[in-house]
């Protein structure tokens, strides 16, 4: 239809005769000459229509968002638009169709839009036809491509799993979906393709990847979405340096083919333990200080009720150092402070300033002399110094002062936007403690092996074992997760019964994955990546709804189709399904 796109008219193109297509996004009636912008995917070229023209009736009744075509000359502009790489030129119309008329949109097609997000979910194919949305997506495009030529050049092979198939072992709920055929069964949306790979591992493909989608019912947020993405991987024959290595490639290509971004590998490490510490959170964001600091050999030594009890309790006495705040915190601000502590349930927050060596604030007078050069010291404190600390459990310590952390990186702007920050949390603990069913429960899934040398531990002291177990962080985002896998039956078995499964239990949940263990299995490990989380970091987007197409909203509805939705009586009835719950 058309000889060129709206992008790639040049100055040297003048005097050629073309035919473009496109949207409207823009007319002006300057003077009583028409300028039109004219949008396509790959830009805007600007058309004019002067008064003599044959096409200027026609042109009066165009409205934004009218697709055309238009056959006309490249003239140069006589004032140009060095913002626009089309800007030197204009198209002369000669002949101008309209190809399609548009109702007046409910949001501007712009990249900046005032559009509430309800008004985005709905008219989501008008949110899409933004050019940041389109470059979002091409992005995506991208970033697939290179994960796909990457694990190609590797020998890998893509498979796909069934999305029809039985419960997975990830940990949320699963979506459901009745069967007609076996009335009273359910089908369980895979949480991941987890058991599949490891079977196709026992099968002996030993390379495998594939771009997967997977469904969970959780909580969704800004980084999480019922149906979503992995870029999933399993090996054989592998140790955890070995998936550590290949996904650290991956990362290097992926930023390379599509940002044209070096990065440098491998990526720092850190064990669990010591993210716990440093940063009180499991996915550090490592492009900033404020770091945590342990108080509490100072905090015994300091005659203050709420410190005293903690550390009585096993707690911790915890600080983060706002360096040359002091004088921009006001009571209300450090106020404001308390209460991001005390939505992740610390009981409240201590604080003091160092100024002119001087303390003051809630602490200040029970700083004796004797342990202020030590406090001094441990803190690092100069003159303007803001300290916050918590006294609390080991756990609300670590995580309310880590979530304060994220807080004051954003709000004292020490976050350098530009930069790819990735590191690997390794040394797992294999078990954590669930307080609600009072039992220990997979860190990160049942099939996931412990260090060499600790399955002894698994029965008699869960909480001591570490697992063969790594995730992948960038920019403090939860990027991907992986491990080695249990691949001996004893060592599964002694799993199961750690977590409280009896082996009936475990066999009916997982008995074709029992059964497939015994027939040869070769060492194996994986990982996966949320490939909507990477796309959303790479292009810089505050949700994940910026770069799935057509997401859901946070309370799991497409407001476009306004899925999900009843469906006929009849329909119910060949699935042999009663609604017993009243909706309305
Ligand atoms: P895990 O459960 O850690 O591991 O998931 C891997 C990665 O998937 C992404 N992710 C999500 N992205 C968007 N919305 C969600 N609801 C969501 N849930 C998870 C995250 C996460 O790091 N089978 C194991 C992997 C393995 O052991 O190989 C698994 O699924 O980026």
């Amino acid at each position: 239809m058309r000889t060129h796109n709206n992008g790639e008219l040049r100055i040297s193109d003048v005097n050629k005769e073309v035919t473009l297509t496109g949207w409207i996004a823009r007319k002006r009636n300057l003077g009583g000459i028409i300028f039109i912008d004219l949008r396509d995917r790959y830009g805007i070229t600007q058309l004019v229509v002067r008064p003599d023209n044959k096409n200027y009736g026609i042109c009066e009744e165009l409205k934004n968002e009218y697709v055309i075509l238009v056959k006309g000359k490249v003239i140069e502009r006589e004032s140009k638009n060095k913002n626009l790489p089309t800007g030197d030129i204009e198209i002369d119309v000669n002949e101008l169709k309209v190809l399609s008329t548009a109702k007046q949109t409910p949001m501007i097609i712009a990249d900046e839009t005032d559009a509430l997000e309800e008004v985005r979910m709905k008219y989501r194919y008008l949110d899409l036809r933004r050019p940041i949305m389109q470059r979002n997506f091409i992005l995506r495009h991208k970033i697939t491509m290179s994960v796909r030529n990457y694990f190609d050049s590797l020998d890998f092979i893509e498979v796909e799993t069934p999305m029809f198939g039985k419960s997975t072992p990830e940990g949320a709920r699963d979506y459901l979906v009745p069967s007609r055929v076996h009335p009273g069964k359910f089908y369980a949306l895979p949480q991941s393709p987890q058991l599949y790979k490891q079977l196709l591992m026992i099968a002996g493909f030993e390379k495998y990847f594939q771009i997967a989608k997977c469904f969970r019912d959780e909580d969704l947020r800004a980084d999480r979405q019922m149906e979503f993405t992995q870029i999933d991987v399993e090996m054989s024959f592998v140790n955890e340096d070995d998936v550590i290595g290949v996904t650290e490639g991956l990362m290097k290509k992926v930023l390379k083919d599509a940002l044209d971004i070096q990065i440098k590998t491998p990526f720092k490490r850190l064990s669990y333990e010591e993210a716990m510490n440093r940063y009180g959170s499991d996915k550090p964001d490592t492009r900033f200080g404020l770091e945590l600091i342990d108080l509490t050999d100072v905090a015994k030594k300091i005659d203050f009720l709420i410190f005293q009890n903690a550390i009585n309790n096993n707690g911790l006495v915890k600080a983060i150092n706002i360096k040359n705040q002091a004088h921009n915190f006001s009571r209300k601000n450090i106020s404001e402070l308390e209460e991001i502590a005390k939505r992740y349930k610390a009981k409240g927050l201590i604080w003091f300033k160092y100024e002119n060596n001087e303390f003051n604030g809630s602490l200040a007078r029970f700083i004796t002399n004797d342990i202020k050069d030590e406090l001094i010291n441990v803190l690092n404190l100069e003159n303007n110094d803001l300290v916050v600390i918590v006294a609390d459990e080991k756990e609300i310590t670590n995580v309310s002062l880590g979530q304060l952390r994220v807080h004051l990186g954003k709000q004292l702007n020490l976050i350098d936007p530009n930069v790819f920050d990735f590191l690997w949390v390794v040394d797992w603990p294999l078990f954590e403690y669930d307080e609600e069913t009072n039992r220990y429960v997979a860190a990160h899934h049942p099939f996931t092996s412990p260090k060499d040398g600790q399955e002894e531990l698994m029965l008699s002291n869960p909480s001591a074992v570490k697992a063969k177990a790594y995730d992948i962080v960038l920019n403090g985002y939860e990027l991907g997760g992986g491990s080695i896998r249990i691949h001996n039956q004893e060592t599964q078995s002694k799993m199961f019964k750690a977590i409280g499964l009896t082996e009936e239990e475990a066999k009916e949940k997982f008995g074709f994955f029992l059964e497939a263990l015994q027939y040869g299995t070769p060492p194996h490990g994986g990982i996966a990546l949320g490939l909507d989380r990477l796309v959303m970091i790479l292009t810089k987007s505050s949700s994940l709804r910026d770069v799935i197409a057509f997401p859901k909203t946070n309370n799991a509805f497409d407001l476009m189709s306004e899925a999900p939705n009843t469906v006929s009586p009849k329909q119910l009835e060949e699935l042999k399904i009663k609604i017993a719950i009243d909706n309305e």
